[in-house]
This record gives structure tokens, C-alpha cells and sequence, in this order.
């Protein structure tokens, strides 16, 4: 199977860290870039270099990014992540620091045609690199956001964690013109793991699907409280590109309220003819079944051949 290559801005957190896990048993990951979101970029920066480790990929640039977004004031989900932003543990001391080169360099450095962009958290470095050079973030092939929902939300009502963290960057990534597709809360809550998923993993007993059991076993603690398990919310993007034929999809044409109010971070379906209407392409139903066991798989041995 030929692996997609592939840039992965995220904001690790516990669905990150699975998306993670599959980029690195799916794709062609070309580097790492860190954004705060879930928790500040610290953590998030800690976080991913752990995991590189865990995974014993040390190989993998990991490029520091947004410490705040765009305009509004930083807000974080340790509610649902860990203090760590990985579950209750403190995050190990990772093997190396991240690379001289910041997320913004980075994304620009790696944007290319045969490049997929895979974010996961809020869009503030995807953003700030199109104020930079939109010239050239405009080669990479596509964006895949976890991001948004074009139902309800799970910050407020209506909007989600990702564009509700920073919608002004929403507003400049939609409005630029990349081509996107949106991975939001009315996808990804399709595709849910739970207790049953932990304990297999906890009994493949891998040193990744050991962390992956806890990191789970946390987030049915805190995540969702429905009955229904958690969404994976981050390794839909990934798969969206691997697993293509898994998903629907509907080109439409979307906004995102950026007013610090209770609308902030809505992200709507619109008539091509709205006032800022930006065209996106909305993903809508999953094949969560197949799904689970791609990240299953992933979770256990990240390195796997397919
Ligand atoms: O709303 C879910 C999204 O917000 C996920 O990407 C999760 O990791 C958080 O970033
Ligand atoms: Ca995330």
C-alpha cells in the first residue's frame, strides 16, 4: 500500500495522539507541527515529542507552533485531556527538544503537491502560515481539518473545541481558498471507542497500545458522558485520506462566527451566494466499524505493514 505523505498539525490531546498512531502506520509523515489548543504549547509540544518516542520515531521533525490564537485569549480542554493534555500522568521527559525551525517554517517548507495537510487542533499555525505566503501553502494537495460540526457543538451549543479555540483563524483558512475538508462532530461522533476497545488493547500489550489503553480509559472518564463511548474525533482526518472510499462526502459551501459571543466558532452550511461563503467539502458519514479497526490496528503496532 503506498503511504500518502503527509504533514500532521496537532494539538495532542488524547484523539491526537491516535490520529498519531495511525499517521504513522498510514502515512508518509513528513513532520510534526504543534499548536496549543488542548493544552498550551508546551505541553502539546512535550506531548508529540513523547510520543515519537513511544513510537520510536525520533527521525520525525517536530516544529513548535501558536502559543495563543489569532485574537481571541487562549482556552484549553485539560477537562477532557489531563492536566498533561495525555490522560492523568505527568508526560515523560522527551529524548529531544523540538526542531529550531517553527511550525509556520515548516508548513511552508513542506507544502507541496504530493502533501496532504492533516490538522487536528485550532487552525492558528495553518492560518499564520497563509499570512506568511499563501503562495505557497496554496501547493499542498489538500487540508484535512478535525474541526467544526455542521450540527451541534461540544464547547456551546453550537460550536466545537478546535474552531470555537480560535474562529478568526477558521474564518482566514476558509476564506483563503485551500482546499478543505471539514472532519466535524457530525462525522467523527460516528466513530466511537469504549471499554471494550481499552481492555484489547490493554491485552495486545504493546508499549503504544499500553499508553493508548490509558489514554482511552481517561477519556471515557472525561469525555463525552452520552453512553455511547468516545468519539475519535482526530483519526478521522487521517483516514479521510487513507481509507477515502470509508467516508461521504457533500461539497458545500460554509462560515464560521468569529464575534466573541455565544455564536463564536459556528461553523454553518450556506448558499454558494452567502455573504463570505467559503466552498468545503463537509464529511458526512463514516464506515465507523472498519474505522475502529484501522485505529485499533494503528494503536497496537503503529509501525505495522499493511
Ligand atoms: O472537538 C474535538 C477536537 O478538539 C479534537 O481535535 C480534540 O483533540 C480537541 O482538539
Ligand atoms: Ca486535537
Amino acid at each position: 500500500m503506498t503511504r500518502p505523505p503527509i504533514v500532521l498539525d496537532c494539538d495532542p490531546g488524547i484523539d491526537d495522539a491516535f490520529a498519531l498512531f495511525c499517521a504513522l502506520r498510514y502515512c508518509d509523515l513528513r513532520a510534526v507541527t504543534t499548536v496549543s489548543g488542548n493544552v498550551r504549547i508546551e505541553d502539546t509540544t512535550r506531548n508529540a515529542l513523547h510520543l515519537l518516542d513511544l513510537t520510536e520515531r525520533p527521525d520525525i521533525p517536530v516544529h513548535r507552533g501558536a502559543e495563543v490564537p489569532l485574537e481571541v485569549e487562549p482556552s484549553f480542554a485539560a477537562y477532557v485531556h489531563g492536566p498533561s493534555g495525555l490522560g492523568a500522568d505527568p508526560t515523560p521527559a522527551p529524548s529531544r527538544d523540538a526542531e529550531a525551525t517553527d511550525a509556520v517554517e515548516a508548513l511552508l517548507a513542506h507544502a507541496s503537491e504530493e502533501v496532504t495537510l492533516v490538522a487536528t487542533g485550532p487552525l492558528t499555525n495553518v492560518a499564520l502560515a497563509l499570512r506568511a505566503d499563501a503562495q505557497t501553502m496554496h501547493r499542498y494537495r489538500h487540508v484535512h481539518w478535525m474541526g467544526g460540526s455542521t450540527t451541534t457543538g461540544n464547547v456551546t451549543d453550537n460550536a466545537e473545541f478546535n474552531a470555537w479555540a480560535d474562529p478568526h483563524a477558521v474564518d482566514a483558512v476558509f476564506r483563503s481558498g485551500l482546499p478543505l475538508s471539514m472532519y466535524g462532530l457530525n462525522l467523527t461522533r460516528q466513530v466511537r471507542m469504549a471499554a471494550p476497545h481499552s481492555a484489547a488493547l490493554r491485552q495486545a500489550a504493546t508499549n503504544s497500545s499500553a499508553k493508548a489503553a490509558a489514554f482511552l480509559e481517561f477519556y471515557e472518564a472525561n469525555g463525552e458522558q452520552d453512553g455511547q463511548g468516545q468519539p475519535m474525533h482526530d483519526p478521522c482526518a487521517v483516514l479521510g485520506l487513507t481509507d477515502g472510499a470509508r467516508f461521504t462526502t457533500t461539497p458545500s459551501h460554509m462560515v464560521v462566527d468569529t464575534a466573541d459571543d455565544s455564536t463564536r466558532g459556528w461553523t454553518r452550511v450556506v448558499d454558494a451566494d452567502a455573504t463570505d461563503a467559503a466552498p468545503i467539502t463537509v464529511v458526512e458519514t463514516a464506515d465507523a466499524p472498519f474505522l475502529i479497526e484501522r485505529i485499533m490496528a494503528a494503536a497496537i503496532a503503529p509501525d505495522g505493514e499493511e
